[in-house]
């Protein structure tokens, strides 16, 4: 497998595998200078792709934004190899992800790779609203994290609150 640095054609495959908007995913590529794109190859054809952005909590954080494996290639470790791979290009103290608690798939693959899952709703009130800002999880009930805990990361920063801001809220308000 082969992997291209491409944010554009990254958005394309997600918006082509991942059934749910991607007004978000756009917006964090055009809007976000800390963002990028992956896209994995197999045989010189698009496998699966993921975007990704890094955003400073107490300390910086890597986020694992959206990840699509085209479905004929799934269940044979492309997804593995893209986190594995997002990891070493997007260095962080930290890394997170979100998904919905039924989504069995991206559960394995984020527990099996060290993540820790936390259901938005048993994370502390204050933390929570930040991890949701820094994430833009609003859609999800699922916090993945790995190297802290949600609370020990979660203090109000401008960097969090810009990324909000521009990348979630205004998507979210069609601004
Ligand atoms: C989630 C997704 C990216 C996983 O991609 P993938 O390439 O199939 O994942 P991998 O092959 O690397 O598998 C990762 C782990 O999940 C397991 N897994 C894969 N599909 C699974 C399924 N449908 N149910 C349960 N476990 C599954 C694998 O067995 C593997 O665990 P193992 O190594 O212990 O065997 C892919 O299913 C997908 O594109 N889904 C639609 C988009 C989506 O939901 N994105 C995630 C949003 S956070």
């Amino acid at each position: 497998m082969e992997f291209v640095e491409d944010r554009w054609k990254a958005l394309e495959i997600i918006g082509l595998y991942y059934k749910g908007p991607v007004k978000y995913a756009k917006a964090v590529l055009e809007k976000w200078p800390k963002s990028n794109g992956i896209v994995a190859l197999i045989g010189g054809a698009a496998a699966g792709a993921e975007i990704f952005y890094k955003v400073d909590l107490l300390t910086p954080a890597c986020v694992h934004y959206y990840i699509a494996v085209v479905p004929e290639h799934r269940n044979r470790g492309v997804a593995t190899q893209i986190v594995q791979r997002v990891e070493k290009l997007c260095t962080a103290p930290v890394y997170m992800a979100t998904t919905m608690e039924d989504n069995a798939a991206a559960l394995r693959l984020f527990t099996k790779l060290g993540y820790t899952p936390h259901r938005w709703e048993d994370i502390p009130r204050r933390a929570r609203d930040f991890l949701l800002k820094a994430t833009c999880g609003y859609d999800d009930d699922v916090l993945f994290i790995k190297g802290a805990d949600p609370r020990e990361v979660a203090q109000r920063t401008n960097d969090v609150e810009k990324f909000w801001l521009e990348t979630c809220l205004k998507p979210y308000l069609s601004l």
